[in-house]
């Protein structure tokens, strides 16, 4: 199996952006160590990061190409607001997991709604940088059952 991280707007500045909601851990630092996790678990992982909007769709559009068989993504603000990002995954019809790194439940109002929630595999919120790692694992138990 072939999976991607996507990772949304101002998630590369992590590891300096608001410290106390989203930690100290840097994206290179968090994709290294989940890179690592892939490793081992002798599974092909990619990752991705990009503000914008478009080429967020763009990469998923190309995934389907890819025969990529499972994204793991964090839409940062765009988990709020992009219809065309959802339109994306649906339309690839490739399974996710949706991550963030802080419990969006516990903020401000308007991070409540998210347009990806109700066609996720599942959704981690809350849990640091680790989220991705759970995310990583529950989706190598989903393609395996799947394929038994
Ligand atoms: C986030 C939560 C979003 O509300 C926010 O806009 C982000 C990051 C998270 O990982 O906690 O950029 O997705």
């Amino acid at each position: 199996d072939k999976l991607l991280t996507l990772n949304g707007p101002n998630l590369n500045l992590l590891g300096t952006r608001e410290p106390a909601k989203y930690g100290l851990a840097t994206l290179e630092e968090l994709n290294s160590h989940l890179l690592e996790y892939a490793k081992k678990a002798e599974v092909d992982l990619q990752v991705f990061q990009s503000n914008s909007e478009s080429e967020l769709i763009d990469r998923i559009h190309a995934a389907a190409q890819e025969n990529i068989t499972f994204i793991i993504i964090n839409p940062a603000a765009f988990t709020h607001t992009s219809v065309a990002l959802r339109d994306a995954l649906l339309g690839v019809k490739i399974p996710f997991i949706e991550v963030h790194l802080s419990n969006v439940h516990a903020r401000d109002d308007f991070r409540k709604k998210s347009y990806f929630s109700d066609i996720a595999v599942g959704v981690i919120t809350g849990l640091g940088p680790i989220g991705y790692e759970l995310a990583l694992q529950a989706a190598l138990s989903y393609l395996g059952d799947k394929n038994s």
